[in-house]
């Protein structure tokens, strides 16, 4: 392992001229997820309403669910008139609840298979619409949105691709700068089943792209203070699996 106080360090943590890294490839595995749902789910009638918090500890069912995410995580923070961006959709089960709440909503996904889906349920009325590329968020106008919302997405990412998406969400904002950040807690009983059922299947650096991440709330700590985050709610206990965070981005230099 690279030691960065040693002169090759730097060679050594940069990416190889001669091996050709493969990208966690998040894209195809959601697409493929997107195509094959409906086989998974004949009697489901949106993508992503199997995720019924049972598995997080947080509900017994889908409508339960929904409850909760809107009163704790939707209700107390969304403004008519904010402008609310969500990152990974999914098939539109927080979508809708953001919707109801906000002005404009701007769904983002890496998946063009789920974009799809949150589009056939939410329409095209007060909503955009935006492809990511999963290294940037461009497409995304910069200093035009209120609260930034990600759910059930980060707990997929790996911890390296949250910090990223960190380090641009603040030039996206404005306003309050509200953000809410849901991602995998690996140490709480329930996360350690979670990483227990899936880690034979993500070895030597290979990761099927809908696994779950290794992450703690002590790595998004330093994550969000170290980017200038104001933390003001960190929720361990209404999704026991997971970690919520409610802040507010810094400030953007790039504004
Ligand atoms: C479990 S779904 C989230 C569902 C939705 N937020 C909800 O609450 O119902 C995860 C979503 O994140 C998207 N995703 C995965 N990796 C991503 C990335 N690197 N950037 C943006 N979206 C990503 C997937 O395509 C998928 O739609």
């Amino acid at each position: 392992m690279a030691d960065s106080q040693q002169p090759n360090a730097q060679k050594l943590d940069a990416p190889s001229e001669t091996l050709r890294e493969q990208p966690l490839d998040y894209e195809a595995a959601w697409d493929q997820y997107g195509q094959q749902w409906r086989e998974w789910y004949p009697h489901q009638a949106h993508a992503g309403d199997e995720w019924t918090g049972e598995g997080a500890g947080a509900a017994r069912s889908l409508a339960e669910y929904e409850a909760l995410i809107e009163r704790e995580f939707v209700a107390p923070y969304i403004a008519p008139t904010d402008t609310v961006l969500e990152i990974g959709v999914g098939g539109g089960r927080t979508a809708r609840i953001l919707k109801r709440y906000c002005q404009h909503l701007v769904c983002a996904d890496i998946s063009s298979q789920m974009l799809q889906a949150t589009r056939d349920r939410l329409g095209e009325v007060g909503v955009t619409y935006v492809k990511l590329d999963g290294k940037t968020l461009a497409g995304i106008t910069p200093g035009s949105i209120d609260v930034c919302f990600c759910y059930d997405t980060m707990v997929h990412l790996e911890p390296r691709d949250i910090f990223n998406y960190l380090t641009q969400i603040p030039a996206l904002m404005r306003g309050k700068r509200l953000c809410l950040f849901h991602h995998a807690n690996t140490l709480s009983e329930l996360g350690w089943q979670k990483f227990l059922s899936e880690w034979q299947y993500n070895l030597m650096g290979r990761r099927q792209g809908t696994a779950f991440s290794v992450m703690t709330p002590a790595i998004m700590e330093r994550f969000l203070s170290h980017l200038g985050y104001t933390v003001q709610r960190q929720e361990l206990t209404l999704v026991p699996r997971d970690c919520v965070w409610i802040c507010q981005a810094p400030v953007s230099t790039d504004a």
